[in-house]
């Protein structure tokens, strides 16, 4: 704010807006010019916006009023002009400023703008064009049927001939090339749910473009996007199936689909199984948009700027480890077979607006059998480093939970350390693991997340330390001990951690 910056908006701060939960957004005292970009219909998690004090132009954006979080917006001192919307956050008169922009105007007294001019003239003004349209119709219709009747008769004739250069499949699927529907996934559940089409998905991430990406891996490309029909954001994976493992990571991802059913637990709430416009396989799953984004962006938002833009307190960290570990005791133990999902880190865990922890990313899993080998190369396991147990890859040891206990061990660790198990600090043979238990359990207070710790008073008592950290500590470290035979199983580790969390929400 208050600078000589010159220009557009930039559409892209709306992207942005998504993944770092942007609270407020200060333009004003610039030189901006042109319109309020319709991409920042993304700003969901946004409170405050003033673009004050600029030469922006053009109408005022109906999208401001479904952005629910918003609670102040300033847009005086512009070129603005047309009628302002009516409903949502321009219900209250105090949280919108609209002074200083000649050419608003309103039907609605609450905002004191003058009233819009003339219904009844755009009446006349409808009914004109109406006849207009008419009268047009009347002269184009006639000629128009005889010509398209004459090319029908003529494209018949010369069809029945065979003469025609493509075969008739051929020639109706290149007429409406998203029309065939192609049943090679067994995704059982498909026609329980809503279908979209491949137009909706192009036209709901405006072709698939950069600005609506949210993550890119290997197998597949998330974005964001908002369909027609809907009013709220989804978040749209589309696999890659050209790329190895991309087509495998869909069938699990649909299989999980059918069978699972948990609070903690991403599931696709639709499914796109169709052709692209230049007929290859096209396959999405669409789900509910996580609004805080993954636990990755929480725990390290500083490595993008030096300090960190927002701290997990100690109580949203214990609900973040006993939601995974429910999710996960459910997938272990719930399920027959047993569910295995093989990729656990906090990149995978997502969350939701009131901060519930939910597990994604099942392209890598598997549902457990005999003899289930883990491959030789990591990347065939899909899993990353860091997080998958040493002594287990690479060795064609059998693919087992506790491989995903492993995981939880290490996801623990790092929650109450704010260390990465791939920090440069972990060499030599030095671990995050070695490292925790190294300082076990008389320093334990050294190796919190120094920004947690700060922010929450009871950090330093003795008494706290002993209640929650400790053995939650030991949790983590009993997690990832190198045998498998000495982790715990995820049912008593949910345990374990729900009786944590309630003595805790307990107390505060
Ligand atoms: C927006 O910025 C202007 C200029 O600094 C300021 O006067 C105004 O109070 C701000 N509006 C809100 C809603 O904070």
């Amino acid at each position: 704010s208050h600078n000589n910056l010159t220009g557009e908006l930039p559409p892209v701060l709306g992207t942005y807006g998504i993944g770092s939960g942007l609270v407020s957004l200060h333009m004003e005292g610039n030189r901006f010019h042109g319109q309020i970009p319709e991409r920042w219909h993304l700003l969901v998690s946004t409170r405050q916006i003033n673009l004050s004090h600029n030469d922006l132009s053009g109408v005022v954006p109906k999208f401001f009023e479904q952005l629910d979080k918003l609670e102040q917006l300033d847009l005086s001192y512009n070129n603005l002009e047309g009628a302002v919307p009516a409903s949502g956050i321009f219900t209250h008169s105090a949280a919108v400023v609209l002074d200083g922009n000649k050419g608003l105007c309103s039907n609605s007294p609450r905002l004191a703008l003058p009233i819009c001019p003339g219904i009844s003239g755009s009446a006349t003004k409808v009914k004109h064009h109406l006849s207009l349209l008419v009268t047009s119709l009347l002269i184009v219709l006639p000629p128009l049927t005889i010509g398209s009747l004459v090319l029908i008769w003529f494209m018949l004739t010369i069809w029945k001939k065979g003469s025609f250069p493509f075969s008739r499949w051929d020639l109706v699927s290149k007429m409406f090339p998203n029309r065939r529907e192609v049943h090679t996934a067994p995704c059982h559940d498909e026609k329980k749910l809503k279908r979209v089409s491949y137009e909706d998905i192009v036209k709901a991430t405006n072709w698939f473009s950069l600005v609506h990406t949210i993550s890119s891996t290997c197998t597949g490309s998330v974005y964001v996007g908002r369909f027609k029909s809907d009013k709220s954001l989804v978040a749209i994976k589309v696999f890659k199936l050209n790329e190895p493992g991309g087509y495998d990571s869909y069938l699990i991802e649909c299989e999980v689909l059918r069978s699972t059913r948990h609070r903690n637990i991403m599931r696709p709430v639709t499914l796109c199984s169709t052709l692209d416009s230049q007929n290859h396989e096209f396959k999405a799953l669409i789900f509910e948009l996580m609004v805080n984004g993954s636990l990755e962006a929480w725990l390290h938002s500083e490595q993008h700027n030096g300090i960190p833009d927002k701290v997990l307190g100690f109580g949203q960290r214990i609900c973040i480890a006993a939601d995974v570990a429910s999710a996960l005791d459910y997938a272990h133990n719930e399920l027959t077979p047993p569910l295995i999902h093989c990729d656990l880190k906090p990149n995978n865990v997502l969350l939701d607006d009131d901060m519930t922890a939910r597990l994604s990313d099942f392209g890598s899993a598997k549902f457990l059998s005999p003899g289930l080998v883990i491959p030789k190369s990591l990347d065939d396991v899909g899993g990353t480093i860091g997080y998958v147990a040493p002594a287990e890859y690479g060795m064609g040891c059998e693919i087992s939970v506790a491989g995903d206990v492993y995981s939880f061990g290490v996801l623990l660790l790092e929650l109450l350390t704010g260390k990465r198990p791939t920090d440069d600090m972990f060499v030599d043979g030095l671990s995050l693991c070695k490292f925790c238990e190294s300082m076990f359990p008389d320093r334990v207070a050294e190796i919190l997340d120094p920004h947690m710790a700060h922010e929450e008073h009871q950090g330093c008592t003795e008494a706290w330390m002993q209640r929650y950290i400790v053995p939650l500590v030991a949790l983590g470290l009993s997690c990832t001990m190198e045998s498998t035979k000495d982790r715990p199983g995820m049912k008593d580790v949910c345990a374990k951690l729900s009786d944590i969390r309630a003595s805790f929400l307990e107390l505060s």
